[in-house]
C-alpha cells in the first residue's frame, strides 16, 4: 500500500550522477561542475523574477525557491543544482529578524550584543515547523528537476552563523564577534553548541526532504587563526558532520558531505582529518598543496571568481589548467566562492565546457 506521502518521496531516477560518483571516490566520465550561486543576480531571469518577491519571500515559497533552483540548470548543463535558499534563514528560526538590502546585504538590525542576549533566542528550534518551507521547497524541485542533476542541500556552519548574529550583517573584521571569543569563550560556546543542535536537525531534514548531499558553508573562517578555528569552529563542524552520518544512516541513506571553510589554508590538516567526504577549498589554496594533505577525499573549488571577468579565450586555459592540476579522480570543480552579480552568463558557459573537455 503506498501513502501519499511515500508517493510523494518517489523521485525520479537520477540520470547525471558525476556529482555522487566524485563524492564517492569512483570514476567519472568528466570531471563534474557547479556553481556557488549559481541560482543568483547574474542571471536575467533571476533579476526579473527578484525584482517581483522579496528575498526572504522567495526562500519561504517553495514554488519560486524550486523555479529559481531550476534557472541555471535550464541555462546550462551543469551537473549540479543547489536549493535557493540562504544561510541566515537560521537565525530566522532562533527568532531573530533578518532582512536582505539591496545593495547592502543581510542586516539583521537587533544583533546580540551581550552574553544575556543568548535569552532572547527562540531555543529549542523545532525546524520542521520553522524551517519546513526549506524542507518542501527541496521535495518539490526534486521532482521538478526530473532526475536531470542532483539537488544540494546547505547551511551555514556555527561561527559564521554565530559572526552575523553579532556583527548585525556583513563586516570587514569581525570584531564584535571575535570580541565575544575573546572575552566571553564560555558564552560563544554555548551559542555556538545552540546553533550545532539547529544545524543538525536542519541538514537532516533536508536530506530526509530529498537533498542528495549536503553542504556546510563556514564562509567566515578566514577570520580566524588555527587556535581560534581549533576551539571554536572545528569541533561543531565535526559534530555536525558526526551526528549528521549518525541519523541518516539509521534511514539508510547515505548522503555525502562537504565542508567548505573559506579562508582557512591555516587549517588543512584538520580538514583532512574530519570525516566529510568533500573539502571545499578557495583560489589561494595551490591544487597540488592540498591534494598533498587532503588524502581520501575529493576536493571542491577552487577558481577565483574573478577568472569569469578574463576574456572567454583566457578563461578557458584557466579553467583547463585547473581542471588538470586537479586531476579527474576526486574532484568537483567549482569556484573558491559565489559568482558576483555583474558576471557574464555566457563565461559560465564557457568555464563548464572547459572543464568538460579538459581530461
Ligand atoms: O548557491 C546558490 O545559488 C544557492 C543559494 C544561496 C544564496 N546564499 C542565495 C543568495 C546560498 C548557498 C547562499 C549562501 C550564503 N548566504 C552564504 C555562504 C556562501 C558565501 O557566499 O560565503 C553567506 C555568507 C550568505 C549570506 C548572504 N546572503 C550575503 C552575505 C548576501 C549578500 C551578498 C551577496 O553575495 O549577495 C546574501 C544574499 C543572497 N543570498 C543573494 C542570493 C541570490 C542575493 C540577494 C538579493 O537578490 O538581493
Amino acid at each position: 500500500m503506498s501513502s501519499v506521502s511515500e508517493e510523494k518521496m518517489t523521485f525520479p531516477p537520477l540520470k547525471n550522477d558525476r556529482l555522487l560518483r566524485a563524492a564517492r571516490g569512483e570514476e567519472v566520465d568528466k570531471i563534474p561542475i557547479w556553481i556557488m550561486r549559481q541560482a543568483g543576480r547574474y542571471l536575467p531571469e533571476f533579476r526579473e523574477l527578484r525584482s517581483k518577491h522579496d528575498f526572504f519571500t522567495i526562500c519561504q515559497t517553495p514554488e519560486l525557491a524550486a523555479e529559481i533552483t531550476l534557472q541555471p540548470i535550464r541555462r546550462f548543463n551543469l551537473d549540479a543544482s543547489i536549493i535557493f535558499s540562504d544561510i541566515l534563514v537560521i537565525p530566522q528560526a532562533l527568532g531573530m529578524v533578518v532582512e536582505m538590502k539591496p545593495a547592502v546585504g543581510p542586516v539583521l538590525p537587533e544583533p546580540l550584543v551581550i552574553p544575556e542576549d543568548l535569552k532572547k533566542l527562540k531555543t529549542p528550534v523545532d525546524v520542521y515547523k520553522e524551517l519546513n518551507y526549506v524542507f518542501e521547497a527541496i521535495t518539490l524541485t526534486r521532482h521538478k528537476l526530473e532526475g536531470k542533476v542532483p539537488l544540494i542541500g546547505f547551511s551555514g556552519a556555527p561561527w559564521t552563523l554565530m559572526s552575523y548574529m553579532i556583527e548585525g550583517g556583513g563586516s570587514k573584521t569581525m570584531s564584535k564577534s571575535k570580541h565575544w571569543l575573546y572575552k566571553y569563550p564560555e558564552e560563544s560556546k554555548k551559542l555556538l553548541e545552540i546553533l550545532t543542535n539547529v544545524i543538525v536537525d536542519y541538514l537532516v531534514g533536508q536530506a530526509k526532504a530529498g537533498a542528495q548531499l549536503l553542504q556546510l558553508f563556514e564562509s567566515n573562517a578566514e577570520y580566524l587563526d588555527l587556535d581560534l578555528f581549533k576551539e571554536f569552529a572545528l569541533p561543531y563542524i565535526n559534530t555536525i558532520n558526526e551526528k549528521v552520518k549518525a541519523q541518516l544512516k539509521q534511514m539508510n541513506n547515505d548522503v555525502p558531505m562537504t565542508i567548505f571553510a573559506k579562508g582557512a589554508h591555516y587549517a588543512l590538516e584538520e580538514l583532512n582529518q574530519t570525516k566529510y567526504d568533500i573539502v571545499g577549498i578557495d583560489w589561494t589554496i595551490e591544487p597540488s598543496l592540498a591534494r598533498s594533505i587532503i588524502k581520501n577525499k575529493t576536493l571542491q573549488g577552487n577558481l577565483d571568481p574573478c577568472a569569469l571577468y578574463a576574456s572567454k579565450e583566457k578563461l578557458r586555459k584557466i579553467g583547463t589548467q585547473m581542471a588538470k592540476e586537479f586531476g579527474k579522480s576526486r574532484y568537483i570543480a567549482n569556484l573558491g566562492h559565489g559568482i558576483y552579480p555583474d558576471m557574464d552568463p555566457e563565461h559560465v558557459q564557457v568555464l563548464i565546457d572547459a572543464i568538460h573537455d579538459a581530461l
